[in-house]
């Protein structure tokens, strides 16, 4: 498959990656304290079935200059035992909204870095859950984590105290491109840390990479995925840098070395993908690649792939998620609910009882429709209209109306060779999955008056 130039240059476009459905900066302060509440109490009647957890911990011993996630450099060990004691009270609020006879199906801890935290600090928010709620067979507890922060005893514990998938964030193994990010190599090689954790009985071990940082070429990235096959991970994740500066002022550091061009990012894109299919791997939605035994490979073939802001995921375990910690976003069937990314913010308005809310979004009957044939593209590669249709009782045609439906744009995208499009169904190609976004996109009527920023697609 080679790429052409012409067909990157056109969809290198800002465009949202569609972790949610409206993107994020669609959230607003329009909300009242009450508001959330009845939200987070209508949620037991909407999808009662589950109830995920997504962990913030904002934490890191260092900056990474690439970093777009909400993180606080600390070493106030005070401030963290504190923002932990927040954690624990801001779950007995949780447990007295939701519904008892729910079980938890998955709890995510995110960061930030999550393993900087002492591991008597992990134990002991475990132990909260364990205490105050049911947990499925089987439910995913999995933590992103540092590898540079990880030792085997850490690992004893993070894995006794539940913890049976871990995500290690490798993003490059030339020792160039991550001392020019600012960031700490692992001290035990992955290879071992990855079968140390399995051989404790986790289930599963994911990898993330960043490509398009400094001093990446072809050549190096395809070093680096090959060693990262190597350490047999189940799952990668293979990122493409946002650069977002206006955002993210570290990484303006960035801009003083050449930056790899589109073309050059999607070249390490394609080197990883054409490295990983190769030995094996599955790719899934827009960055993810799994063994062909792991339940996402085998949830791609059921057209179950679900996605929320944690990632790819599985509809058999997925839940609603409700988010403890700063910049954590709640994700309902009817709402978006962000906590505020002020830690003072949040210690005290939990400690006052109230929901450290920063802006929410009450997604409408429209917004749903939409949102759910986006994340068929983005998850499944496929979206069949008539299905959709009659799910939500409309015609083709209505829901079109709903939808920024263009014929002539989706024989475009098919003259590209970006999909298949027949009876109404559309089939994504290898090819149109680097696209995938632009393709979505164009089924957003919020794209036609979108005035909002967005990361390029590339
Ligand atoms: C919270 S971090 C993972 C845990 C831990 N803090 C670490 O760095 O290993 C989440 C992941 O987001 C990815 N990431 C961070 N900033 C990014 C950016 N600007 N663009 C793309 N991916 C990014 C990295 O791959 C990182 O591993
Ligand atoms: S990439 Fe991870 S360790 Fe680095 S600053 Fe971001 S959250 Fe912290």
């Amino acid at each position: 498959m080679q790429l052409s130039a012409k067909l990157l240059e056109k969809y290198n476009i800002p465009t949202p990656r569609y972790t949610s459905y409206p993107p994020a900066n669609y959230f607003n302060e329009d909300f009242s304290q009450e508001r959330i509440v009845a939200a987070f109490a209508e949620s037991n009647l909407s999808q009662p079935q589950n109830i995920s957890f997504y962990i913030h911990i904002p934490f890191c011993g260092k900056l990474c200059y690439y970093c777009g996630c909400n993180t606080h450099i600390s070493k106030d060990q005070d401030q963290i035992k504190k923002y932990v004691e927040t954690l624990k009270k801001e779950i007995l609020m949780f447990k007295k909204l939701l519904d008892p006879t729910r079980k938890i199906s998955q709890i995510h801890w995110g960061g930030g870095t999550p393993n900087y935290l002492p591991i008597e600090e992990v134990e002991g928010i475990m132990a909260v859950f364990v205490e105050h709620f049911a947990f499925i067979p089987k439910a995913e507890i999995a933590m992103e984590c540092h590898p540079a922060h990880l030792s085997f005893d850490y690992i004893d514990r993070l894995v006794g105290s539940g913890i049976n998938r871990v995500s290690l964030g490798v993003q490059d193994f030339e020792s160039t491109v991550m001392k020019a990010v600012n960031r700490d190599e692992s001290i035990i090689p992955i290879a071992e840390l990855i079968q140390y954790i399995k051989s404790k009985g986790a289930i599963s071990v994911n990898l993330d990479f960043v490509y398009g940082l400094p001093f990446q070429t072809t050549e190096s990235f395809q070093k680096t995925i090959e060693k990262a096959t190597e350490a047999n991970p189940d799952r990668l994740a293979i990122f493409s840098y946002a650069h977002i500066p206006w955002l993210k002022k570290a990484q303006q550091k960035l801009e003083r070395y050449e930056l790899p061009s589109a073309e050059e990012k999607t070249n390490l894109f394609d080197i990883a993908y054409k490295t990983l299919t190769s030995k094996g791997y599955v790719s899934i939605g827009l960055d993810h690649f799994a063994k062909p035994q792991d339940e996402l490979s085998l949830a791609l073939q059921s057209k179950s792939i679900h996605r929320n802001f944690q990632g790819y995921c599985t509809r058999e375990t997925t839940g609603q998620v409700y988010a403890l910690g700063v910049s954590g976003i709640s994700q309902l069937e009817n709402a978006y609910i962000q906590n505020t990314k002020s830690i003072t913010s949040y210690i005290k308005a939990i400690d006052q009882g109230s929901f450290a809310i920063e802006k929410a979004y009450f997604v409408d009957n429209h917004e749903k429709i939409i949102r759910e044939v986006i994340n068929e593209i983005m998850c499944n590669n496929f979206v069949s209209l008539p299905q959709i249709a009659a799910k939500y009782h409309l015609n083709i045609e209505q829901l079109k109306n709903i939808l920024t439906f263009e014929e002539e744009t989706i024989h475009q995208f098919e003259k590209e060779g970006l999909l298949t499009y027949s009876e109404n169904r559309l089939e994504i190609t290898a090819m149109g999955q680097f696209f995938m976004r632009n393709i979505a996109a164009s089924f957003d009527p919020k794209m036609k008056t979108n005035l909002k920023s967005f990361s390029k697609a590339l």
